[in-house]
């Protein structure tokens, strides 16, 4: 079998080895038809990946390919990273060898799925710092959601402020709240 000097650099120099234990993202892949797994751990940064790390329990062109794709991919923001395909990996390396083909289609994906990670996690962070309606203000005569920069109950047509005990909204017009009871000044 008839290896790329490219493909036997990057197997016996294989770049960017090792984990990251505080990975932003984490993408793990196995080959259906050899079994062997490929795992890519990236670190992101202003929307670029600052950092790369791959373990691959598998053969020397697995190696080889993840490798080239970790070297492909760093520095690249998370968009044309994405663009990073099995087959041009493949090419980068000088070709494969037809029965090794195979072992790149690993690459790719496992970085792919990584960045696939990443941003689901980071939707999670944004849906948590958004107020979810559960968390909103609610009127509460009718139950109805309440904006809380308008604090008015369009369904009751009423104007709500917050409590200035319990932060709670309670009619403006009303001298007492309607939550806590406490006694508004000025109404
Ligand atoms: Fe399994 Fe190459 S033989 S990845």
């Amino acid at each position: 079998m008839i290896y790329s000097e490219k493909v036997m650099d990057h197997f016996q120099n294989p770049r960017n080895v090792g984990i990251i234990k505080d990975a932003d993202g984490v993408g793990e892949v196995g080959n259906p038809i050899c079994g062997d797994v490929m795992a890519f751990y990236i670190k992101v940064k202003d929307n670029r990946l600052q950092d790369i790390k791959f373990q691959t329990f598998g053969c020397g062109a697995a190696i080889a390919v993840s490798s080239m794709v970790s070297e492909l991919a760093k520095g690249k923001t998370l968009e044309e990273a994405m663009k990073i395909t099995n087959r041009s990996v493949a090419e980068e390396l000088g070709g494969l060898p037809k029965n090794k083909l195979h072992c790149s289609n690993l690459g790719a994906d496992a970085l792919h799925k990584a960045i696939e990670d990443y941003k689901e996690k980071q939707k999670k962070k944004e849906e948590e710092k958004t107020p979810s309606s559960a968390d909103k203000f609610h009127c509460p005569y009718c139950d109805g959601p309440v904006e809380e920069l308008e604090n008015y109950c369009q369904k009751c047509q009423i104007e709500l402020e917050p409590c200035p005990e319990c932060g709670q909204p309670t009619r403006k017009d009303q001298e007492k709240c309607v939550h806590c009871g406490a006694t508004k000044v000025g109404v």
